[in-house]
């Protein structure tokens, strides 16, 4: 079976700890896009993890990951990434796979990457991780794979600064190197679950365009970079937290301003560790935009939605949620595809009673508050989406099910 998970908004919803969750089931972990960019955290057996290119199924024993194709990985980020693990006591050595199509970052990417950044029509706010470039110049067909560190033919064009970096990297990922596609079809009637990373509003092609990342971060990145066809994809949950975040800039309907909102921001962000991993940038935080989720469901077939972080809302009185936009006095339910429009949007907010009950202790659908599960009834219907999984707190066994995510 093939489980795709990915973000349903702007990333940082929560992916490691659920990826971690499923992984529990699953036979292979395969990460499909993006790369030291992102920033997942894991917390189990009294650890914390914090990952950005291993996918998050490392942390479990036995498990075998794969780095997909439609990745860009810095070798220097990855192998410091799996050092810091076996510090941590992860033995990854033999579960850990590389696609041999999958692009390399260079160290110079990162400096070209911020300084672009200066220079583009609208600054995006990019982590600096030469994410960008790599992308970059894989569209200008002058990209680096994996495969070209073994064509002596490739590597002769290479400059010697360029040599000098990749030559360790050549024999430390040798052993990892597979050609994914026969990796996966070996695999096919295995339990494989494709790990997205930021989120649908940062894909290049359906997010919030220019202000996205470079990957492919919608689900059908999972059969790009996984090497599956489309068919082949059985579910594709989609992860939100239940209000809605975002680091770095662009338009953001529903965040929370002063005037309006008073310290919700603050509150919101000192509850929910709202602190990047990448970067410890403080991220902005605002309503649950119900609107922006719809899309999110809508352009990547999601078929079952993963709530988390809904503990936030445990001592509020009430909660508040956007249900449309109003846009030069004119209200809508769709996701406007022009940035000045979603700049100009006025969230529609629609009002829920709080619960006032500590949530962290639960543990089925059936012991939520009624007040809280009014609130997902809400989104269910809103998003024509079920939610299939519920967390209620950082740590793996504050999770459950609302049906059996590893069925078809
Ligand atoms: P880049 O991918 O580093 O070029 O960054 C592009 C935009 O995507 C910036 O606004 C970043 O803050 C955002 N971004 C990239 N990766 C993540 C992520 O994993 N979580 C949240 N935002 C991200």
């Amino acid at each position: 079976m093939n489980l795709v998970i990915i973000g349903a908004q702007w990333g940082d919803e929560g992916k490691g700890k659920i990826v971690d969750y499923l992984a529990d089931r699953a036979e292979n972990v395969i990460r499909f896009s993006g790369g030291a960019n992102a920033g997942h955290t894991i917390v189990a057996g009294g650890r914390t993890y914090k990952l950005h290119l291993v996918p998050s199924g490392m942390v479990y024993p036995g498990k075998q990951c794969l780095l997909g194709a439609a990745m860009v990985i810095d070798p220097e980020a990855l192998f410091n990434e799996l050092a810091e693990l076996e510090t941590q006591g992860v033995d990854w050595k033999g579960r850990l796979f590389v696609s041999d199509r999958a692009h390399l970052v260079l160290p110079s990417y990162k400096a070209v990457d911020k300084e672009q950044d200066q220079k583009r029509r609208f600054p995006i706010g990019t982590t600096g991780r030469g994410i960008g470039i790599a992308y970059g110049q894989k569209a200008n067909r002058d990209g680096l794979r994996v495969c070209d560190l073994y064509d002596e033919k490739f590597y002769s064009r290479l400059t010697a600064e360029e040599k000098a970096f990749l030559d360790p990297y050549k024999e430390k990922l040798a052993p990892m190197v597979v050609n994914a596609a026969y990796w996966m079809e070996e695999r096919k009637n295995s339990m494989n679950l494709f790990e997205g990373a930021q989120g649908a509003l940062l894909d290049l092609d359906s997010g919030t365009y220019p202000f996205v990342s470079s990957g492919f971060s919608c689900a059908a990145g999972a059969s790009v970079g996984g090497c599956v066809g489309p068919k082949k994809l059985d579910k594709i949950l989609g992860i939100f937290k239940a209000y809605q975040t975002r680091v770095g800039n662009g338009p953001f309907p529903t965040e929370f301003k002063e005037e309006r909102d008073g310290d919700l921001e603050t509150l919101v962000r000192e509850l929910g560790h709202e602190y990047g991993v990448t970067t410890g940038r403080a991220r902005r935080c605002g309503y649950l935009d119900l609107t922006a989720l719809r899309y999110a469901c809508i352009v990547n077939g999601i078929t079952g939605l993963v709530l988390t972080h809904i503990d936030v809302y445990d001592g509020m009185d009430e909660i508040r949620a956007c249900v449309g936009y109003r846009i030069d006095g004119k209200e809508t339910a769709e996701f406007p595809s022009k940035i000045t429009d979603l700049e100009k949007a006025e969230p529609v907010l629609k009002t829920f009673k709080g619960w006032k009950k500590p949530l962290g202790g639960v543990r089925s659908k059936a012991e939520l508050p009624t007040e809280c599960l009014d609130y997902l009834n809400f989104i269910e219907e809103f998003t024509g989406t079920p939610i299939s999984i519920i967390s209620v707190g950082p740590d793996r066994d504050q999770t459950f099910n609302a049906e059996d995510p590893w069925t078809k």
